[in-house]
């Protein structure tokens, strides 16, 4: 379904009845990374999986945004559903939306999933790539993101015989509006630094790593896990960046048993 925030149409999905669980996608993908999650979580709780603006089939923004107005969609579409209280996951790029999130309204959060992410600011070179990536979807379309994606997403052995996720993931990449990767891309070019957010996280928080994830590596997801206070730390073995695709079962499990937890909390 779709829901309006000021002005703009905004992609949600939403499966299962309980207390409210909202999944953050990351770059370049949609709320369908989730698939897998949702399907099992959805026998408990309510899952809303919303494509970021301009992503997916969320609308594209005019104007340039930084990543506290993806932040602030959430907030909006919680409202516009009723949910008062959620717990929280972000993956990646979602995870940064996550950290503007517990920034801005950390008594709306019950719970914070941080999946395949990373507190820091990006580094001038990282900036600096960021910015390449953006003139490059200009030129090529989201080709640009989906061929400089597609190999750090999964490990070589996944990428040998998942074909069918393969695919699958190549036709989200292919499908999505050049123009919103560009304001993904430069929105996380210029995003705050959340390392000093950590420390006052109040809220049960559990971090997963893909064992070969080279983009969030595990010891950066350890670091991270170990500055938030009673924060759980679990890394999922043989996946790379996109765990939750490449080892759904693991993760969903995970994901299961942290939530039952803290809703019984
Ligand atoms: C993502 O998966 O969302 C991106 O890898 C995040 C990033 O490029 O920092």
């Amino acid at each position: 379904m779709k829901i309006n925030v000021e002005g703009a149409e905004l992609f949600i999905e939403e499966k299962g009845q309980g207390d409210a669980v909202i999944l953050l996608h990351g770059f370049p993908l949609d709320h369908g990374m989730w698939e897998a999650q949702a399907n099992a979580l959805s026998a408990s709780f309510r899952v809303v999986t919303p494509d970021l603006r301009g992503m997916g089939q969320s609308a594209v923004p005019e104007q340039a945004i930084a990543i506290e107005r993806y932040a602030d969609d959430v907030l909006a579409i919680m409202d516009s559903l009723g949910i008062e209280k959620a717990a929280l996951g972000g993956f990646s790029m979602g995870g940064y939306v996550a950290f503007a999130l517990m920034r801005k309204a950390p008594a709306r959060f019950t719970g914070l999933i941080l999946a395949n992410t990373r507190p820091e600011a990006d580094s001038p070179e990282a900036r600096k790539n960021r910015m390449n990536m953006a003139a490059s979807l200009y030129e090529k379309g989201p080709a640009a993101a989906r061929d400089a994606m597609l190999p750090k997403l999964l490990t070589p052995a996944t990428l040998e015989t998942q074909p069918a996720l393969v695919d699958r993931l190549r036709a989200t990449m292919d499908a999505m509006p050049a123009e919103g990767l560009v304001h993904a891309a430069l929105a996380m070019a210029f995003r705050p630094d959340s390392a000093a957010l950590l420390g006052g996280i109040r809220v049960p928080t559990l971090v997963i790593a893909g064992e070969h994830d080279a983009i969030a590596p595990p010891d950066v997801m350890r670091k991270m896990a170990d500055a938030i206070p009673g924060a759980r730390f679990e890394v999922v073995a043989g996946a790379s960046h996109l765990a939750p695709m490449e080892a759904p079962e693991a993760f969903s499990a995970l994901l299961l048993d942290f939530l039952r937890n803290v809703a019984a909390s």
